[in-house]
Order: structure tokens, then sequence, then C-alpha cells
């Protein structure tokens, strides 16, 4: 069956996204599930609707068929799918999975002695493209295939194309990454190369990238386009919020700090700590604080001048390459969710980042990429600012794995040397008597 969608004109950024009659397979849903502009108007639910006639985003809401509670919940295994009613499942789906979601929450005992509060590592690395992008992918992939699509398209700063590539596999589907070229860290390229993506390394910004995308979806290609403006992936991503408050014994805390590019996952999580506390499984809501690398910082630096809209970055430039980006599309998704929390949106120094990085992997061992260890540098900086107050509940949201980008865990420095394999014992008793290991000397080669 095919569903007609009305041609109409969005703009985003400046892009005019004319949408095309006939595409795709309507589909029925589980719960009862409407789509809506940001400033409230109801727009049909079809996977196919991605943005909002005349311009603007949309907002899914989902109306369970049955009540969710953290008992029904508990009783099936963990992860993205635990808390079907609440997504925006196609009835009787079979859904397209790799066993996303369930990741540690992880208390960070020398961090929280640093700042004084009671800080937490969310490990979305721990996903099975190592990053919390998966979260959202499973869902819309899920959709995608059951409306009909045959090919997905992104455009990607690298772990968005990683996941698509993976689950379009899964799933069966073909996948087109876009990317810019030479700006995306090795492991992620890598990641989407091996499951079978075709790569188009773009010349310019991942800005520009994206542009490219919707144009493309605007041509009436039939492509099916899984970044964030899409908004039934953000709905896979917003049960980072239910792993949390579930984690936390059915509450929230009193921080959720995150990493922000394209500005997708502040807003989903928080998207998903009020639909918690509508139905009634936690008591009180989070304060947001979103982070952003200082050369790449549209939302913070509006924040910083008060104003509305964000202030574009041409040039985006930081080491955290996953949230290099100068213009991101969920702007206003992203704002609304800073202030109706009452939290906050700041900014770190690249040598934050990394000073960062290297403390959660050798103070903590927990392995994050550059753009990740932001949340950290961000918290240190409210903790300063006295914004985050001592005593209080921290969530940082730890996106991505160390190992995707290898070029930047390179940058630390490191204790390593290199000796032929006849001086291997006498290296190891000499950085044993260094250590100070009692017996180190005894056993020292005759
Ligand atoms: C590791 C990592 N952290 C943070 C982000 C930012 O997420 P968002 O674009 O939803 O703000 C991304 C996005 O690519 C990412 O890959």
């Amino acid at each position: 069956m095919f569903i007609y969608v009305k041609n109409f004109n969005c703009t985003l950024w400046g892009a005019r996204l004319g949408w095309v009659d006939g595409i795709g397979d309507a589909v029925e849903f589980e719960g009862h599930v409407r789509l809506s502009c940001l400033d409230g108007r109801p727009v049909e639910a079809s996977p196919w609707r991605f943005l909002c006639p005349g311009g603007g985003l949309l907002d899914v809401e989902v109306e369970p068929a049955r009540p969710p509670s953290w008992g029904l919940w508990a009783s099936r295994r963990p992860g993205v799918w635990r808390y079907r009613e609440l997504l925006p499942a196609p009835r009787g789906v079979e859904p397209v999975t790799l066993g996303e979601g369930g990741t540690p929450l992880v208390p960070l005992e020398r961090v929280s002695g640093e700042v004084g509060a009671r800080v937490y590592g969310k490990l979305e690395g721990s996903n099975p493209t190592g990053s919390f992008k998966d979260r959202g992918m499973t869902v819309a992939v899920t959709l995608a295939r059951s409306a009909g699509a045959r090919v997905v398209l992104v455009a990607s700063t690298g772990n968005t194309a990683a996941s698509a590539a993976a689950y379009a596999a899964r799933a069966g589907l073909e996948a087109v990454v876009l990317v810019p070229r030479g700006a995306v860290a090795r492991g992620k390229l890598a990641q989407a190369l091996l499951h079978g993506a075709v790569l188009v390394e773009v010349e310019g910004s991942f800005d520009d990238a994206l542009a490219a995308v919707i144009e493309a979806v605007e041509s009436g290609s039939g492509l099916y386009p899984l970044n964030s403006f899409n908004p039934w992936r953000l709905e896979g991503r917003k049960t980072a919020a239910f792993e949390v408050a579930e984690a936390l014994g059915g509450r929230a805390p009193d921080w959720v700090v995150v990493p922000v590019g394209n500005a997708g996952n502040i807003y989903a999580i928080w998207k998903g700590f009020k639909e918690l506390r509508r139905h009634g499984l936690i008591d009180s809501l989070p304060r947001m604080a979103g982070v952003q690398a200082a050369g790449a910082a549209p939302l913070a630096r509006a924040w910083e001048l008060g104003l509305e809209e964000p202030v574009p970055v041409e040039r985006p430039e930081t080491v955290a390459s996953a949230i290099r980006i100068g213009r991101p599309v969920n702007a206003p998704k992203a704002l609304r969710a800073v202030r109706e929390s009452g939290g906050v949106m700041t900014m770190v120094s690249d040598e934050e980042i990394l000073r960062a990085q290297a403390d959660l992997a050798r103070l903590e061992g927990i392995a994050v990429e550059p753009a990740s260890a932001a949340a950290l540098a961000g918290l240190r900086r409210l903790a300063r600012e006295g914004v985050v107050e001592r005593g209080e509940t921290v969530v940082l949201i730890l996106t991505g794995h160390g190992l995707k980008d290898p070029d930047a865990a390179a940058l630390h420095p490191a204790r390593r040397l290199t000796v032929t394999a006849d001086k291997a014992v006498d290296a190891i008793l000499s950085i044993a008597g260094s250590a100070g290991l009692r017996g180190a000397r005894s056993f020292q080669r005759r």
C-alpha cells in the first residue's frame, strides 16, 4: 500500500524540503502515535514524514496501548525494546536489532571526589557499534523497513555512518553515507566500509553533507533519511533516559550532561524524562546541561548571548570531530530542552576535552572519544562556576567509545618503550624495580 504525502516545502537552515507524492508503505502502529510541529500543529503520522509542512522540526508522541510500568519493563531483557510501549513500534513488528541499549551506568569515584557531586557515567560506547547512535537507529531502521524503504541515507561526522551501515546490513537494506572528507575518525570510517555502505566523501563540512542529504531526499529519490531531523530516530534515543532512571531506582538525577553536536540527543533524553514523569514513573525532572567544543559552539554562544537562535559557525574546528558541527539541525529542540529543564549550555576548549579524555581513561578506566569527554570537561566547568552544586547527582552521557578515534587517543603522552627480545625481561624487572616492588631484585636475571 502506498501513502500519498502532499507536496510541501520546508525550510531547514536555508534548505527547502519539498516532499514528494507516493513514496513508501503506510504503517500501523501498536499504540496511538501522533506527529506534530514544534508549535503544536498536528501532522499525519507517517514514517515518511520528517518535517513540518511549511518548515521546521516534528515531534513524535506515543500514547501507549497499555500503561508502562517499571515492573513490566523489568520483566524483559535490558535494551531499547524493553520500553516498547513508549516507542513508535509498527504493529507486530520484529525489530531490526543488534541488542542495543542496556548500557552500564557506573559511578565515577574519582571524578565525584574532585567535583563534590555524585557522578555517574552512562557508557554508551558499550552499544553494538560503539556509540549511542544505535538507540535511534534500531527504531528508525525498523520503521524504514516496515515502510518499504530500500536505501537509507545519512550525513555523518562518523558514528551515525557506522551505525546506519550496521543496521542497514542487518535489515537487508542499502546504506549511503556522506561524510566530510578527511574529517572523520578512522575507526568510524572503517566500520561503515566494513558493513558495506557506499561511502561518499564530501569536500566540505558536515553541514554541507547534510544539506546534500536534504536535497537528495527532496528530489523524490525514495531514499530514506536517517539523520536526526527524522523525528522517528530520536524516539529510540530517549531510552537512555529510561535506563538512567531505572538504574537510579525510579528517580531522575539532578543533572544530565550531554555533549552537543547536531543537538538531537539532548532533546531526546529530555523528552524521555518528561515521558516518564507523565506516566507517573518518576517524581522530578533533571536539569539538562549541553556541552559544546569552543570551536564549534553555535548553541553555547547563543546561550551566552541570550539569543533565541544559534550563532552559526562557518568553519567549526575541534579535536572532537563527532561534534564538529556549525549549524545544528535540532537547535530549536535543544534550546527548548535546556530552557524547560532549567539547565544550561556551556563550552569547553580542546585542551579541557583532551584532559577529560585522559582522566576518564586513566583515573576511571573508561575509554571514550573526545566528543564524549566534553561531558566531563563541561561538568568540571559547571562545578567550578557553582552551577552544579556539591552533593547533587549527575549523569554524564559518555556517547562513544575511545577506540573510534585512535588518532585522538595517540595525542596523549604514552609510557612506552621498545626493546630487543633478549632485553625484554631486563626491561620488565627494571620497571618493577622503579615501581618499588620488593622482590624485583631477587628475581633479576643472572
Ligand atoms: C560521540 C558523539 N557524541 C556526541 C554527539 C552529538 O550528538 P547530537 O548530534 O545528537 O548532539 C555525536 C554526534 O555525532 C557523537 O557521535
